[in-house]
């Protein structure tokens, strides 16, 4: 007998963890170009804490009549496809959902979204770690496709929250790009930023020539960035106004299957870093949102339905 309900963690007046409630919905069949993905593992993020706290809410950005979906990125295993979908069921994918202003998110047992969205996971790679890739890693592609190639004779970058999920992959990325790249983070995180062939501070310091804020320092972070450097946020919502002649932008993470491949192989090599903190039932969600939220953690917690 197939399975008829979905289980999904949502939050129906959103305060925070204690909000969270699993609830089971009818399971949907995929439509054109859509998969249905049997979830694995997802990661909780910073921006869960935020929806189950009702700030997007409060911003005007998610006007669900019943309950929000909880859960941007996951990995798992096809299930079941639309047409005109090349991808077979049983492959084993990742990748993270666009947008607020939902009713469903990873934070299920099943998920249906575009096939676009999603790249193959690596043999090799297992889906917990997997799931900690999508929406991180993408996100500091962006930081650094905004940044650009280094200038030649200006490049001291400072990314913070280096030992964060996007700040790490960020601090590697732009070092590609011919950045000479500086890590803020706590000090026990020394020997971890160092590893990503990064410079290492605790200190904000001044004069730098471009900033990735993926620490979400925001102001602080913005003042330590040198005249006419540049500064790249993670907070969309919050971009901050620009001055001393410094080019400031924010991003927004989009999902990007072949990007995501990309980012996904380069986990499986090594060459960027994915960490799990702890695997956790789908049904305790909301004691892994506490603890997220007393911060500290390093490697994402990951819930497994
Ligand atoms: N706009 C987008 O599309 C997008 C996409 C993804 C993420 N984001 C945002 O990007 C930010 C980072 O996400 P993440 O997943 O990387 O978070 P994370 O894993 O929690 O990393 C943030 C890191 O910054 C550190 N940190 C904070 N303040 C610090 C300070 N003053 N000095 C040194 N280290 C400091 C934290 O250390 P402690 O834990 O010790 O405090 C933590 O290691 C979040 O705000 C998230 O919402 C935005």
């Amino acid at each position: 007998m197939p399975q008829m309900t979905s289980r999904r963690a949502v939050v129906r007046i959103p305060s925070g963890p204690q909000s969270i409630e699993t609830i089971d919905v009818p399971i949907a069949d995929p439509g054109p170009g859509e998969i249905r993905v049997k979830i694995a593992s997802a990661a909780v993020n910073p921006v869960d804490l935020r929806v189950a706290a009702g700030v997007f809410h409060r911003l005007g950005m998610i006007h669900q009549p019943n309950w929000t979906g909880l859960g941007w990125d996951f990995a798992g295993t096809i299930d079941a496809t639309g047409p005109d979908v090349d991808l077979p069921a049983g492959t084993r994918v990742a990748g993270f959902l666009d947008g607020f202003d939902r009713d469903h998110g990873s934070h299920a047992d099943h998920l249906l979204l575009p096939a676009a969205n999603v790249a193959v996971v690596p043999d090799g790679l297992d889906l917990a770690t997997a799931a900690t890739v999508p929406l991180n890693a993408t996100a500091a592609a962006q930081i650094v496709d905004l940044l650009g190639d280094a200038p030649s004779r200006t490049r001291r970058l400072l990314v913070t929250g280096a030992a964060g999920a996007v700040g790490a992959h960020a601090a590697v990325l732009a070092q590609d790009r011919g950045w000479q790249v500086t890590g803020l983070a706590r000090a026990a995180d020394e020997p971890f930023v160092r590893g990503l062939g990064a410079d290492f501070t605790t200190d904000l310091g001044q004069g730098w020539d471009a900033v990735a804020d993926a620490g979400a320092l925001q102001e602080p972070a913005l003042r330590a960035v040198r005249d006419d450097g540049r500064f790249i946020g993670v907070q969309p919502a919050a971009t901050l106004p620009e001055e001393r002649g410094i080019t400031v932008k924010a991003i927004y993470a989009r999902p990007d299957g072949p990007l995501l491949a990309d980012l996904l192989a380069r986990v499986a090599a090594g060459e960027l870093p994915a960490r799990v903190h702890a695997a956790v039932p789908l049904a305790e969600a909301a004691d892994a949102y506490k603890t997220m939220a007393k911060g500290g953690i390093r490697g994402r917690i990951v819930l497994v339905p």
